[in-house]
């Protein structure tokens, strides 16, 4: 198996979408089965974050320092999306403002997703090669097993080094 970090880290994003997708196609009137899908967006996107705050991101701006610049970009994005899922994490599936929220978060974080994939990854693959992103995949599976699934956990909150 591979433990390439940019093959993981696609890998949570293609369940990141999936759950995309299944939220859009409920339908108006789904609201239990909506709410029980953004309860899986923000477990996602909350363990996702985490690592690549943790690990992945001041892994490559130690090593790619031409890299900054996205990196700290990235951190912003991230942020974004953490206050819209604090946000909905405490609001119910019922609310008004449930289903526009979470479009807002899906649009964010796909924008944010596309970038790595399509610019981002391939910058740090050529930059680190093989053998540095299967050492930095390991430290992102040692990541996910403690990561926090919900964002009112105190280690869900970034800590900017
Ligand atoms: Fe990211
Ligand atoms: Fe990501």
């Amino acid at each position: 198996m591979s433990n390439d970090a940019i093959v993981l880290l696609k890998d949570d994003h293609k369940e990141v979408r999936k759950v995309f997708r299944d939220f859009e196609s409920a339908g108006e009137d789904a609201t239990e089965r909506k709410g029980k899908l953004v309860e899986k967006m923000i477990e996602l996107l909350t363990q996702h974050t985490y690592i690549e705050n943790e690990v992945m991101y001041p892994r490559v701006r130690e090593l790619l320092p031409d890299l900054e610049d996205d990196v700290l970009e990235s951190y912003e994005e991230h942020h974004v999306a953490d206050v819209l899922v604090m946000e909905l994490a405490a609001m119910k599936p019922t609310d008004e403002r449930f289903d526009a929220k979470t479009t807002v978060l899906i649009e964010n974080v796909r924008h944010h997703m596309d970038e790595e994939e399509e610019d981002w990854f391939p910058k740090v693959r050529e930059g680190l090669g093989r053998n540095a992103l299967q050492e930095i995949g390991e430290e992102l599976l040692a990541a996910k097993k403690k990561a926090p699934t919900k964002p009112s956990q105190p280690s869900a909150l970034k800590t900017f080094g």
